[in-house]
């Protein structure tokens, strides 16, 4: 049987990250692609160099050469600049739209079969157009946002109730940008809702409501206040660790159930766009889409944060993209 053979479009900061977790988590072999010489060559060799230390088998290198990412079962894209402080994730929609033609010209040419995640922001924008360009089966065309957001949503319950964070769950929905929807009354503690232990621990209606908003709207914030703290880029330990997640539950068929940007047809009342829903990820892909009975409240959050997707795809095309 073939070894699994993993592209990464995109060898920087998420690019690095990510060859060395698909290494030490023994998920395939790694194909590093990147348009700067030599440098995705150093990086692949520098992580292969660990291999005794750390245990693995999996082979890496380095490429600037589409060629070499022939026969790739996944692709995951990070090619593109990221934020400087102040910069929302839009501004940088002309330049990483360029990028992405390219990108996906390569991978339609060289790895038609594989399954595609993008990591690359604007992201919503950037998987309508890879997929676009690529003519992929929109089964096989997702992003990441979702479940790294979700994680920094769970990561600020489990810090504010003083619990283990591998017992919270929490789920954001829409848009990768600032109109993002985390679903308050989905949140829960090994199934115990956060709204209810927020109200135990203040025994303040009011008060709980408030810590969750300064929660929500962290969430929302999260990426920029990150950016702002490293000044010369954005995150990218929690993105790499976010797609490998995807990726896993794809290369192993784990069918797990992980808020995804996914191409609706007609899903939560939208039709035709890319949007972060719950979908289950299995060996074909975007497997399934999880529908969740939203009130009027959370329906309008999710309508606006779909309208803002629709903005930035209708700017996208009157680029020429
Ligand atoms: N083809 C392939 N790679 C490219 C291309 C291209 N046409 N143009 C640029 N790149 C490479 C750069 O050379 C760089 O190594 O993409 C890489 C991006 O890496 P970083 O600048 O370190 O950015 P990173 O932090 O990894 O984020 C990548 O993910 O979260 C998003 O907003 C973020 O869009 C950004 C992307």
């Amino acid at each position: 049987m073939a070894r699994t053979k993993i592209a990464l479009i995109g060898g920087g900061q998420i690019g690095g990250v990510l060859a060395q977790l698909i290494a030490q988590k023994e998920l395939g072999d790694v194909v590093m692609f990147d348009v700067v010489e030599d440098m995705p060559q150093g990086k692949t060799l520098d992580i292969a160099e660990a291999a005794r230390v750390d245990g693995f088998d999996s082979k890496l290198r380095g490429t600037n050469d589409y060629k070499d990412i022939e026969g790739s079962d996944l692709v995951i894209i990070t090619a593109g600049l990221p934020r400087k402080p102040g910069m929302s994730r839009d501004d940088l929609l002309s330049t990483n739209a360029k990028i992405m033609k390219q990108v996906a010209e390569g991978v339609k040419q060289y790895a038609p079969n594989s399954i595609v995640i993008i990591i690359s922001n604007p992201l919503d924008a950037m998987v309508t157009l890879f997929q676009k360009v690529s003519g992929f089966p929109y089964q096989k065309v997702m992003g990441q946002a979702g479940v790294l957001d979700s994680s920094r949503f769970a990561t600020f319950i489990a810090w504010e109730l003083d619990v283990s964070v591998k017992d919270v769950n929490a789920m954001v929905l829409g848009g990768h940008g600032d109109t993002m929807v985390p679903l308050i009354r989905y949140s829960n503690v090994n199934g115990v809702p956060v709204m209810e232990m927020l109200e135990r621990k203040y025994n303040d209606k009011a008060k709980a409501q408030e810590v969750m908003n300064a929660m929500v709207d962290r969430t929302k914030m999260a990426g920029g206040e990150v950016v702002k703290l490293l000044k010369t880029g954005s995150a990218f330990y929690s993105p790499a660790s976010s797609a490998i997640a995807m990726a896993e539950s794809i290369l192993k068929d784990q069918k797990r159930l992980l808020p995804t940007c996914a191409f609706l047809k007609g899903e939560f009342g939208v039709d035709g766009y890319y949007v972060g829903v719950p979908a289950v990820l299995s060996s074909s892909g975007i497997e399934r889409i999880v529908e969740l009975s939203l009130d009027k409240d959370e329906q309008a959050a999710l309508d606006n944060s779909v309208n803002a997707v629709k903005n930035l795809v209708a700017d996208m095309e009157r680029l020429g993209f």
